[in-house]
C-alpha cells in the first residue's frame, strides 16, 4: 500500500462537496528522459495543473516503456543502434523523485513489458528491434535475475517487405488467468503464444494465433464477458481491429495448455468498415477501461482532427490524430462506436487510464507533449484537455502513479 502518496487535499469547509486529489505522473521521451510530475485535480474550477518534480536519464538514451509496481519503476531503454536494451528498476520516492536500483541487458529494442507469474514475481519484455521475449524474475527488484531468453525467426519477409524484415514483437500481455503470455509479432503476422509456469516464471512457446498476411499485430487487450473471453488485436500495418474468442484447450501430450481463437469481428480502428483512413495510418494503442465496458484506440497520423492550440494567446487550431472508443457487448464481444476524439496532437503512440477511469494520460510522440484528458467512466465519453505538459523529445509512455 503506498497510501501516503495519493495526496488528497480538503479545502477548509468544502469537505462536503468533495476532495481534490493528486497523483504522480511518469512520462518517458526518446530525448533520454523520464520525467515525474504531480497532477493536481481541485473540484471546482480551478485549472488542473501538472508540476514537475524530477527527471532522470538514467534509463537510457531511448526509454520506451513504463510500468510500475507498487512503488517499483521498471523502464526499458530500446537503446537505438545497439545490439542490447536494457531493463532498469527505479524507486519512486513519496516526494516524486526516482532512485535506479538496478539495470540489465535484454535483448535488443525492448518496447513492452508486464507483470506475471505467482506474487507478480516475473516480468516479460517484448523485443521489437532484436526480435525476441526476455523474461526476469522481478523478485528482488535491486537484483534483476534473467530467466529465459528468445531470439524469433522469420522463414521468409512479410507482404511488407520494409517492416516485415525479420519478427518484430510489439507488445507483451497477460491473459485472464495469468497462465500465458501473449506476444503481437508485427513482422511475423502472428500473435506469439506462451504457456508459463507461475512458480519458475519459465515459458513454452505454443501454437500461435496467425493474423492475417501483411496486417502487423501491435497491441491486443483480452476482456472477460459474461462468459466468454475475447480478445482483440490491433494492426498497425493494415490499421484493423480484430476479435477472437478465446478457450482454453486441454492439455497437450507435453502437459501444456494452449490456447485457441475463433475470430468473430474484424473492422477498422474505427470499428466500422465505413470510415476512409488515410493513407500513412499507423494504429497504436489499445485499451480496456477500468469497468471492462469499452476499448479505445489510438490512430496515429490520420491527422484529420483539430485541438486549441496550447498557447492559448495563438488562435490557430493544432491538427491532431484521434483517439476511438467502441463498447463491448459482454455476451457477443461485438463492438459499437461511442467516440472518435481529438488525441490532443499527432501520434497518440500510448495513453493509460487512472484507476477509477475518469482520466486518460496520452503521450504525443511527435508533438513533445503529453495531455490529460477527462474522462466519464459510466460513458466511456472522453471530454476535455484539462492539462498539459510540454516535454523534450519524443514522448512515448505516460502513466498514472496512484496506489
Ligand atoms: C523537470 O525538472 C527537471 C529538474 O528537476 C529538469 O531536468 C527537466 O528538464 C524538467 N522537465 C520539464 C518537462 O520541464
Ligand atoms: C502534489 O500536489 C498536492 C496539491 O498541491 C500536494 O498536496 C502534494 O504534496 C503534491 N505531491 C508531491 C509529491 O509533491
Ligand atoms: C544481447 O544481444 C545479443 C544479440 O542479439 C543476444 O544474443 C543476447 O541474448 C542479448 N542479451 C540479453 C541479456 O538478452
Ligand atoms: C468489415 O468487413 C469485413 C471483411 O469484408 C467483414 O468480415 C466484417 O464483418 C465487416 N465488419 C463490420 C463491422 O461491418
Ligand atoms: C501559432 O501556432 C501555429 C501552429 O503551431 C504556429 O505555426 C505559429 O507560429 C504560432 N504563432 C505564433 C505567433 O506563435
Amino acid at each position: 500500500m503506498r497510501s501516503h502518496r495519493i495526496a488528497t487535499v480538503v479545502a477548509p469547509g468544502l469537505a462536503l462537496l468533495g476532495a481534490a486529489s493528486a497523483s504522480l505522473i511518469h512520462i518517458t521521451s526518446y530525448a533520454g528522459t523520464i520525467t515525474t510530475l504531480n497532477l493536481t485535480l481541485p473540484y471546482s474550477t480551478e485549472p488542473a495543473t501538472l508540476t514537475n518534480l524530477s527527471a532522470t536519464t538514467a534509463c537510457g538514451e531511448k526509454p520506451s516503456w513504463l510500468t510500475l509496481v507498487d512503488d517499483v519503476l521498471y523502464c526499458v531503454d530500446e537503446a537505438w543502434g545497439k545490439d542490447n536494451g536494457t531493463l532498469a528498476s527505479f524507486k519512486v520516492a513519496p516526494e516524486g523523485t526516482l532512485t535506479l536500483l538496478n539495470k540489465v541487458d535484454t535483448i535488443g529494442g525492448p518496447v513492452s513489458t508486464v507483470v506475471y507469474g505467482d506474487g507478480g514475481k516475473g516480468l516479460a519484455v517484448a523485443d521489437y528491434g532484436g526480435a525476441g521475449l526476455n523474461v526476469y524474475s522481478i523478485a528482488n527488484p535491486s537484483s534483476l535475475a534473467p530467466v529465459q531468453a528468445d531470439v524469433f525467426k522469420l522463414p521468409h519477409k512479410g507482404v511488407n517487405t520494409d517492416r516485415q524484415e525479420a519478427p518484430h514483437p510489439h507488445q507483451a500481455i497477460l491473459d485472464p488467468t495469468g497462465a500465458f503470455l501473449v506476444v503481437p509479432d508485427l513482422g511475423s503476422d502472428l500473435v506469439r503464444i506462451f504457456a508459463i509456469d507461475k512458480s519458475t516464471l519459465k515459458y513454452t512457446e505454443v501454437a500461435p494465433l496467425v493474423s492475417a498476411a501483411g496486417s502487423g499485430p501491435r497491441h491486443a487487450v483480452f476482456v472477460k464477458g459474461k462468459a466468454k473471453t475475447f480478445l482483440y488485436v490491433v494492426h498497425e500495418l493494415s490499421n484493423t481491429l480484430v476479435g477472437y474468442e478465446t478457450t482454453y484447450t486441454a492439455d497437450n501430450s507435453l502437459g501444456v495448455k494452449s490456447l485457441a481463437f475463433s475470430q468473430f469481428w474484424s473492422s477498422n480502428t474505427h470499428g466500422d468498415n465505413t470510415t476512409t483512413i488515410p493513407d500513412g495510418t499507423a494504429a497504436a494503442e489499445i485499451l480496456l477501461s477500468p469497468d471492462s465496458k469499452f476499448l479505445t484506440i489510438s490512430s496515429r497520423f490520420e491527422r484529420l482532427l483539430t485541438v486549441p492550440n496550447y498557447d492559448r494567446t495563438n488562435n490557430t487550431l493544432l491538427p491532431s490524430d484521434p483517439l476511438i472508443t467502441l463498447a463491448i457487448d459482454a455476451d457477443s464481444g461485438a463492438l459499437k462506436h461511442v467516440q472518435t476524439r481529438a488525441a490532443g496532437g499527432i501520434n497518440p503512440r500510448q495513453f493509460s487510464f487512472n484507476k477509477a477511469g475518469t482520466l486518460a494520460g496520452v503521450g504525443l510522440q511527435a508533438d513533445g507533449r503529453a495531455v490529460i484528458i477527462r474522462r466519464d467512466a459510466k460513458t466511456g465519453i472522453l471530454g476535455d484537455i484539462i492539462a498539459n505538459v510540454a516535454i523534450e523529445g519524443e514522448v512515448n509512455c505516460v502513466i498514472f502513479d496512484e496506489y
